[in-house]
């Protein structure tokens, strides 16, 4: 527990520390899902997709993906958009029109990214274990979400 709650305090300071630098966007980002990603053993991929003209748009990420561009009301990453709420998938093979990546993913968390109050992009977590995905993971993604929104906003074009 006191080991959780410092990974988190050191996860949201070094993310604060990456958007207020003057790193370019794409690699403050890149870092960012990086580090979220190494930090939880059971998470298998990890990654941003932007809204781009009305679709998301895979943006960093710590591998390629099958689906790079996801249409509004499309899969778990579309609906939560289209349900403009966060999305967490205790089982995908539960869900009808789940859009695979891997067929060993067995969680999904999807977590709005919000600016100036339009969606500009999402963190979308994928693991291969089910039930990857606590309702404190979400309220981390929340938090970094916010502190990381200026910077998808300006990659984003909603
Ligand atoms: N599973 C997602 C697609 C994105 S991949 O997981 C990276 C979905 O159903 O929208």
């Amino acid at each position: 527990m006191a080991e959780r709650t410092v990974l988190k305090e050191d996860l949201r300071a070094e993310a604060g520390r990456l958007v207020a630098s003057d790193g370019p966007d794409e690699e403050v980002l890149n870092e960012v899902v990086r580090l979220v990603h190494e930090a939880h053993p059971s998470w298998d991929w990890s990654g941003i997709y932007l809204m781009k003209s009305g679709v998301l748009v895979l943006g960093p990420r710590t591998a390629p993906a099958d689906h790079d561009r996801i249409e509004v009301g499309e899969g778990v990453c579309g609906t939560a958009v289209s349900e403009d709420r966060n999305q967490v998938v205790e089982d995908v093979r539960e869900v009808e029109n789940y859009l695979a990546c891997s067929i060993n993913t067995r969680s999904e968390i999807v977590v709005l990214i919000r600016h100036e109050g339009k969606i500009v992009g999402q963190f979308d977590i994928d693991s291969d274990t089910v039930g990857a995905f606590t309702s404190e993971d979400e309220t981390l993604l929340e938090e970094l979400a916010e502190t990381v929104a200026p910077r998808v906003a300006s990659l984003a074009d909603a």
